[in-house]
């Protein structure tokens, strides 16, 4: 079978990289951005390291630090709004998923003359915008979602409760995992664990190829040892570096392979319950796997030995209970909380059901469930991890 694989931007990696932003905003030919962010992440002076590196190479900078969490729409509207009356020519986005996918919707809707609810619902029908996007720049300050090299910006419809979206290819990343050291215990797990579920899912969708295979086992291999370890030690720079380099593979790998039910079924949780994106990812990837290790049990027996494990059986269900157990012991190394510890009954976790089945991501499992699969899926999580 042909697959194709796609190097979606150039990335500059490495530490002090957030020091160059001005020298390749200034090789793009940029004479005045809008540097998007939040308001902690100005806190913390990342933003002004930025803005500093533009304001010495000659450009200039109007700042946005609305950004919220899980991108609510209003924000990227506001953002877009300021973009066009600073009449920027590109968007500079640094911070966490929310940010840099609050960025990408701002650089679609700066160029088009349509409102962020006019954006979404051509999402939705698969319809292009008139306009290409501003250039963008994107520098994460957490290793996890990988969006700084993905094309794919999730956005909340706050109306209708839902996470939908836009596409926005970046042109540029900039993985400092200097900036990562900040990132509070909790942050760096649940954030390590979305990595985590980026690569297990994208070796397990209907459309992996041999490039993106090789960029998720290899986050997978980072991660299960580095994670812990900067968990414990958070200004461990060499464990910064991996997260930071598994996060942007596994971003590299699923924006061609993509994500399926287990991002389907996170995002209905995430909706429902504001839980955070990387807690729901982690405690889907081992029912997720549990259910594609009958299509592909080579790849998930791998994940396992990955992980340490030792696996006799070559039968995949067998194979699929293995991991998915061994996947949640590391999850507990990591304090990551149960349902239970989060408040939410299975009945509740039960009524995401029909978000997910209308969810588009989860076609992109090689097991098609029905709704009835699903919310017996749902129960697992829940039972699976106590
Ligand atoms: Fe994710």
């Amino acid at each position: 079978m042909v697959r194709r694989y796609t190097q979606l931007c150039p990335v500059a990696f490495g530490t002090g990289a957030v020091s160059t932003t001005g020298e390749v905003g200034k090789e793009l030919g940029l004479k005045k951005v809008l540097v998007v962010t939040d308001e902690n992440i100005e806190q913390l002076g990342h933003s002004q390291k930025v803005i500093d590196s533009l304001t010495e190479a000659g450009i200039q900078t109007v700042l946005f630090n609305r950004c919220e969490m899980d991108a609510p729409d209003y924000t990227v509207q506001a953002g877009a709004d300021l973009a066009k009356n600073e009449g920027v020519d590109g968007i500079i986005g640094i911070g966490g998923g929310s940010v840099l996918d609050s960025a990408k919707g701002i650089s679609v809707l700066a160029t088009n003359n349509i409102t962020v609810a006019e954006l979404l619902d051509c999402s939705k029908k698969m319809m292009p915008v008139e306009n290409p996007p501003l250039k963008i720049i994107l520098i994460p300050t957490t290793s996890g979602t990988g969006s700084e090299s993905t094309i794919i910006a999730v956005i909340s419809d706050t109306k209708n409760h839902e996470k939908t979206g836009t596409m926005a290819p970046p042109t540029f990343a900039i993985v400092d995992p200097e900036l990562a050291l900040t990132m509070p215990k909790e942050v760096t797990v649940y954030t390590g664990m979305d990595a985590f579920s980026h690569a297990c899912e994208a070796l397990t969708s209907i459309q992996p190829n041999p490039h993106s295979d090789i960029l998720c086992y290899d986050s997978i291999e980072r991660i299960t040892k580095w994670l812990p370890i900067a968990a414990k030690d958070l200004n461990n720079l060499e464990a910064r570096e991996n997260l930071a380099l598994a996060s942007n593979n596994a971003g590299i790998a699923f924006n061609d392979a993509m994500v399926h039910l287990g991002h389907a079924t996170a995002h209905s949780m995430g909706a429902a319950f504001h839980i955070p994106h990387g807690i729901c990812c982690a405690l889907v990837t081992p029912v997720m796997l549990e259910l594609t290790a009958s299509v592909y049990p080579e790849k998930v027996k791998k994940i396992g030995e990955i992980m340490g494990l030792t696996i006799n059986s070559s039968d995949s269900k067998e194979i699929g209970l293995q991991v998915a157990d061994n996947i949640r012991q590391f999850m507990k190394q990591l304090d990551i909380p149960t349902l239970k510890d989060l408040e939410i009954s299975k009945e509740q976790i039960g009524s995401c059901t029909n978000y997910v089945a209308n969810e588009g991501l989860r076609f992109l499992c090689p097991v098609q469930v029905t709704e009835e699969q699903i919310s017996e899926l749902l129960g697992q999580i829940y039972d699976g991890y106590q």
